[in-house]
């Protein structure tokens, strides 16, 4: 079970954050609403929020997600592979300075961006994207297993990051994209697939329980309930127009 999460409140220079989706620009002011909305429904769960003031030379720095993994007794803080993001992680190394006594790093030449990090219990699945490539990854596999955890790598094709198109529900659950990404490494998950049409909503987010979706994705939504767990449907649209998602807008541990 989560009992903190750690959240970035966006900065108006979020207009600016890289992109590959054709949905246009953010609206600064909406994403601001849901971004609360966001933080709300995570206390709703029975997490404590850590909020952060807005940093407004990173454009793309509400997606803390991906500037740290935060596990076991352990936080990894990253090497982010997109030029403009490298540097967001040195504010969020202070922050988690007050909660981790281990910290670790991700260091050059290696990248990895914890987007592409999906934690199974003690194991991790780090997906090798134009953000992680092999030296990061080997990197944090070589650190997990000094702290008796496991990863390994999967080389994932036309994603941004490896859980863009893929959530681990716990239980043995992997919510999928409907017909992407069927590697051998997930032969033993239970799959929940996402609507035919719904690619995004791959990026949902178990949270104690009850699963985040992002609005506008009912079909994945009704197989997320089919398979047991309650949800909570939250308007992400000014993140999606980012390639952002549920997961990528907080850290949770
Ligand atoms: N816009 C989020 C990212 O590309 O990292």
């Amino acid at each position: 079970m989560f009992k903190h999460a750690i959240v970035r409140t966006p900065c108006p220079e979020m207009i600016h954050g890289i992109t590959s989706s054709k949905l246009g620009k953010p609206d600064y002011a909406l994403a601001l609403n849901q971004h609360k909305e966001y933080v709300e429904a995570l206390r709703s769960l029975g997490l404590e929020i850590t909020v952060l003031e807005p940093d407004s030379s990173f454009p793309d720095s509400t997606f803390v997600e991906d500037v740290a993994l935060c596990t076991f007794g352990l936080s990894v803080v990253t090497n982010p592979g997109a030029a403009s993001r490298k540097g967001e992680q040195i504010d969020m190394e202070m922050v988690l300075g007050s909660f981790y006594d281990s910290i670790e790093h991700i260091e050059a030449p290696g990248t990895l961006e914890a987007g592409d990090v999906m934690m199974a219990g003690r194991h991790f699945y780090i997906g090798i994207s134009d953000r992680t490539n092999h030296q990061g990854a080997d990197q944090m596999i070589h650190i997990l297993e000094r702290y008796r955890m496991t990863g390994e790598k999967i080389e994932i094709n036309q994603l941004l990051h490896l859980k863009s198109g893929m959530s681990y529900l716990e239980d043995n659950n992997l919510l999928v994209q409907n017909g992407s990404l069927n590697h051998p490494a997930f032969y033993k998950f239970r799959k929940i697939k996402t609507g035919a049409d719904e690619d995004y909503a791959a990026n949902s987010l178990w949270v104690n329980g009850t699963v985040l979706v992002p609005a506008g994705f009912p079909i994945t939504r009704n197989n997320i309930e089919q398979a047991g767990y309650p949800t909570i449907t939250l308007d992400v649209s000014e993140f999606e127009k980012l390639d952002g998602g549920l997961s990528c807008l907080s850290l949770r541990f």
